[in-house]
């Protein structure tokens, strides 16, 4: 008996989809099967004003396959210098649907992100009086604090101290990695948790145990076991806290399989299959579309997708281990067990 699981169609509240070549050979994968996608604004040189995501919101819509009804969601990356005015317009124009901050130096073109926090204020309060989510890679840059420490310290040091000095900003916490990440993110209403598939799927052991595995790596990188399990935990709970962002941050793989690999895992192509058997070792596939379709729109105000996907479960499912931009190659999350689920 073949079993099926439909789900309103789902949205990626957080994707790196690049530009140029990269663009063309990623935006596919997504478009596939997501209706929207929340898209991360670490171009270089960045995505700064609305002018900026004006043009880039036409190269991503030029980019799209015949046919596909997908719409990115934009953001714009907050540095020292953005201008109140400029995001107010863009949030009521409905041209963006959050602000990203990066603190400089943490990931991936952070380095024009925020140093002073001091300096955004104009740009925070505005936004909590409009109620625009702030995106926030929530990781602290200190030399002295340890990589896997990273994200707790964050939460204490600065995400504490921001929130109270700002009410009414709505946070969300993106790719949260820890069970403090999970506590933090359930503490209040005003706060929100993208969690990705691929910090369901491993640990740190799975970067590190039989030789150095540089597709594993991302940032924040993965942590202890415990901390995945309340990661699934989490997003398999239901509630309306935590949804999915993939940050699917393909990078070629020249440049992940290096001396200095870059941060990030390509999830877009195989995520749904991933996430309906992560949810049903859990026994939480009724759940799955809270996580995937639900709690997302419901956080950032929009309305759900009126259209649906069916999921089936047979034969182990393939799926291409690359994916050829033209310029490189790009290699797939291996979530390392075999997967049954296919989106019909
Ligand atoms: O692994 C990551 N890759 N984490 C980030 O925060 C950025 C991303 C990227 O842009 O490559
Ligand atoms: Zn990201």
């Amino acid at each position: 008996m073949t079993q099926t699981l439909t789900l309103r169609r789902p949205d990626d509240w957080h994707l790196h989809l690049r530009d140029g070549a990269m663009l063309k050979a990623v935006l596919p994968e997504t478009a596939r099967h997501f209706g929207r996608a929340i898209i991360m604004p670490n171009l270089v040189p960045p995505v700064v004003t609305s002018a900026d995501a004006v043009a880039y919101r036409e190269r991503i819509m030029a980019a799209l396959p015949e046919g596909a009804t997908f719409q990115p969601l934009m953001t714009l990356y907050l540095t020292e210098h953005t201008q109140a005015a400029d995001v107010r317009a863009a949030a009521e124009s409905g041209l963006i649907r959050a602000v990203k901050l990066y603190p400089a130096g943490a990931t991936t073109n952070s380095h024009g992100g925020v140093r002073d926090l001091e300096k955004v204020r104009p740009v925070l309060e505005m936004m909590a009086e409009i109620g625009l989510p702030l995106c926030i890679h929530g990781e602290v840059t200190t030399p002295e604090v340890d990589i896997f420490d990273r994200e707790a310290v964050f939460i204490d040091t600065v995400l504490d101290p921001l929130r109270r000095a700002t009410p009414g900003l709505r946070v969300v916490m993106e790719h949260i990695t820890t069970a403090q990440g999970v506590a933090y993110a359930r503490s209040a209403s005003d706060l929100a948790a993208t969690i990705t598939t691929h910090h369901l799927v491993i640990n740190r052991n799975h970067i590190l145990v039989g030789g150095i595995k540089p597709h594993y790596y991302c940032l924040p990188v993965a942590k202890r076991e415990e901390h995945r399990l309340a990661l699934r935990e989490a997003a398999t709970s239901g509630e309306a806290t935590f949804f999915l962002g993939t940050d699917s941050a393909p990078h070629m793989d020249a440049l992940k399989e290096h001396a200095c690999g870059c941060a990030g895992c390509f999830t877009a192509t195989n995520t749904m299959s991933i996430l309906a058997e992560v949810f049903e070792q859990d026994g939480a596939l009724d759940r799955l579309e809270a996580f995937t379709s639900l709690n997302g729109p419901a956080f950032y105000r929009l309305p759900v997708n009126e259209d649906t996907i069916a999921l089936t479960k047979g034969e182990a499912v393939s799926y291409p281990s690359k994916i050829d931009t033209g310029e490189g190659m790009v290699t797939v999350f291996d979530p390392g067990f075999p997967l049954h689920w296919r989106v019909a």
